[in-house]
């Protein structure tokens, strides 16, 4: 599917194989995304026990999809099945498209994409989750721009439908279509969007996100902004339910992005969430963010 109409993608680039960079919850959730759509899947951490935690992530969901009648154990054993980790980024030499999903820093990424370049076999398609850091310098970091391309998933990216597609100026048309076509086989919407910070989503989520910790830190109570938001705008989540889902270590990367293009006073980082990730309080994953988890 595509939001705004247009004819059906098609593919240009036969892709069987998807290859997975991270093992984070965004990297967790694109495993599998692709699983479920029947895709085999290689995905690269840094150590087994990381691994581990994608299929930790994975097994979770499914067992409570199961629980809920929303398929069986064959369908899990099925999915597993099409899953191989390594900690050898050298995996990937065989894949049809890389979607990475590592930290949300430019430099990390960079050596990446130039580790990538020399390992993925030429033609390939090598996609970025970045919400927020020039894609277009990632493909410059390559040898082929061409192939270059963003793919950024929501979170939980197994629940969330939107994916923006992101071209650079140098992403090949063909490479454009391909993804598109495969974002819709994996049952997401998928929205174009340019190489700036932020892209759509991100642009106008953060700096929202942003003002309601600044309205906190003004003594507004956290629990009558969420329920106010959630409650009576209708969103799924108040502003510190999503923080702390998104992880407040990432919200402050995006946040910083945005500050630094956009230069709008208001974007720069609120004050309370640069300390809760000094504190390592970061949502969710630590059991204490804005709220606690424990
Ligand atoms: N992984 C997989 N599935 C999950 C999940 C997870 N982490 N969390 C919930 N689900 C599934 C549930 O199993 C359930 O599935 P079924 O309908 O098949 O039974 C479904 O999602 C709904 O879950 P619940 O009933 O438990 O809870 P809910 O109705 O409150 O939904 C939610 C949970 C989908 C997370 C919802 O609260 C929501 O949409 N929140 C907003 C999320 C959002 O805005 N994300 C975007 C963040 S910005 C971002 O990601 C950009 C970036 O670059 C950082």
């Amino acid at each position: 599917a595509a939001a705004g109409g247009g004819a059906a993608p098609e593919f240009k680039h036969d892709i069987k194989t998807v290859g997975v960079v991270g093992t984070g919850t965004m990297a967790s959730g694109i495993v599998q995304v692709f699983a479920q759509a029947g895709y085999d899947i290689i995905y690269v951490g840094r150590s087994q026990d990381k691994l581990e935690g994608v299929l930790g992530y994975i097994t979770k969901n499914l067992d409570r999809a199961i629980a809920k009648g929303k398929g069986t154990e064959g369908d899990k054993d099925a999915l597993l099945g099409r899953l191989t980790g390594s900690t050898e980024r050298e995996a990937l030499g065989g894949v049809d498209i890389v979607v990475e999903a590592i930290a949300e820093d430019l430099d990390i990424k960079l050596e990446l994409f130039r580790d990538l370049d020399k390992i993925v076999k030429p033609g390939a398609i090598l996609a970025t989750t970045t919400s927020s850091l020039p894609i277009t310098k990632l493909g410059e970091a390559t040898s082929r721009p061409q192939d270059v391309i963003g793919m950024h998933f929501f979170n939980p990216a197994p629940v969330m439908k939107l994916v923006e597609i992101i071209t650079t100026p140098d992403t090949a048309a063909d490479v454009d279509e391909t993804v598109r076509a495969l974002t819709a086989n994996v049952a997401k919407v998928g929205v174009s969007a340019g190489d700036r910070a932020g892209f759509i989503v991100n642009l106008l989520l953060f700096p929202y996100l942003n003002d309601a910790v600044t309205l906190l830190e003004s003594g507004v109570e956290m629990t009558t902004i969420d329920a106010a938001i959630k409650e009576t705008a209708g969103f799924p989540m108040g502003p510190f339910e999503l923080l702390d889902v998104v992880g407040n270590d990432v919200s402050l990367a995006i946040q910083k992005e945005l500050h630094a293009e956009f230069g709008e006073p208001g974007f720069a980082p609120a004050a309370t969430l640069v300390a809760k990730v000094e504190a390592g309080e970061l949502g969710r994953k630590t059991g204490r963010g804005f709220h606690d988890y424990a």
